[in-house]
């Protein structure tokens, strides 16, 4: 595509002038966006870039592995791999608030972040991978002033406390967009059709307090409903598809003994942007078999409902 072409050479040429000779970090979330601006200025820098990863301790089944490897095998991409999941989850104990998650998650990676800028000798710039969408939710429920729906933490207050310059190449960009740029850039399209996904990651699918026993049990479950819905050949079709553990436990009956666990809420919505969406039209085989295999394999879950909100009124996530 000629235009997307051009349209990079455009990017590569105003992060070369805006760091200079500078080191930039660049948090890598495992998602389309920020690994489309990691790939985009190492082109642009080479080796004065370094990617962070930063292992929250609520990232999906396998995540790490994959970003991991897509990087550092791959690409060949300078790439530290913090792990801060204790960091985090004691930080967030007790917290059920969503946008006090937000801010405790948001305020973690800049410390994170800071410390990793010192560690490779004094990076100057942290690159995002900031999306158009993300600029205007954060700011404004629609145009106006005044509401924030929820504070996207690779947008909203950070700078003020933070020493690094943001570098933001795809600020303008909108979701298809940055698909296109990543096959522009070569990357595949396994990759390129990834659903989003959340930098506060699994804070924001465990409404209430998060606590590693339900995170582990939302992270078996999550896991087992992606792979039906790949299973079924449906991943394509949907824009973002996730799994919520709810803050209740409900009755159920197992063989001759009674329940007492978790229930779960299955997500799935269509969308061009993410800033308006539908609930996805299952067949209700499909999430009856799902809704068995995740009963069947995952212990401490023993009900599951679909949710079919769309947005407005509801939001993608639930927090
Ligand atoms: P909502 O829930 O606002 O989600 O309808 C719209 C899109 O934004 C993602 N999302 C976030 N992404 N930090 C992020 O990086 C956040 O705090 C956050 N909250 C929502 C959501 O997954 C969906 O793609």
């Amino acid at each position: 595509d000629w235009t997307m072409a051009a349209f990079k050479d455009e990017m590569i040429a105003a992060i070369q002038s805006q760091v200079g000779s500078g080191k930039v970090i660049c948090g890598l979330s495992g998602g389309v966006d920020s690994s489309v601006a990691a790939i985009l200025i190492h082109q642009a820098i080479g080796d004065q870039l370094t990617c962070v990863y930063v292992d929250t301790g609520m990232m999906r089944k396998g995540e790490s592995e994959q970003v991991t490897s897509l990087f550092r095998d791959h690409y060949d991409i300078n790439l530290i791999h913090v792990d801060a999941g204790k960091e985090f989850l004691g930080l967030l104990d007790g917290v059920s608030d969503p946008e006090k998650k937000r801010k405790i998650i948001g305020g973690t990676f800049i410390d994170i972040f800071e410390r990793e800028a010192k560690s490779v000798g004094g990076a100057k710039f942290l690159a995002q991978g900031t999306l158009y969408p993300d600029v205007i939710e954060s700011v404004s429920f629609d145009g106006g002033p005044s509401v924030t729906i929820k504070s996207h933490h690779n947008v909203g207050g950070l700078p003020e406390r933070m020493d690094l310059e943001l570098v933001e190449p795809l600020r303008e960009l909108f979701k298809d967009e940055v698909r296109a740029l990543g096959r522009e850039l070569g990357l595949h399209d396994d990759f390129v059709e990834r659903h989003p996904f959340p930098g506060p990651g699994l804070a924001i699918r465990c409404p209430g307090e998060i606590t590693k026993e339900r995170l582990d049990i939302l992270r078996e479950a999550d896991a087992i409903y992606l792979d039906q819905i790949k299973k079924h050949g449906l991943y394509n079709d949907i824009w973002q598809a996730f799994a919520v553990i709810l803050p209740v436990k409900t009755v159920g009956v197992m063989g001759d003994s009674r329940t007492y666990d978790y229930v779960l809420a299955l997500r799935a919505v269509t969308s061009t942007d993410g800033m308006t969406a539908d609930y996805y039209p299952y067949s209700h085989e499909f999430l009856g078999e799902t809704a068995t295999r995740i009963i069947n394999e995952v212990r401490g879950v023993n009900r599951v409902v679909y949710d079919v909100t769309s947005k407005p009124p509801g939001t993608i996530e639930w927090e």
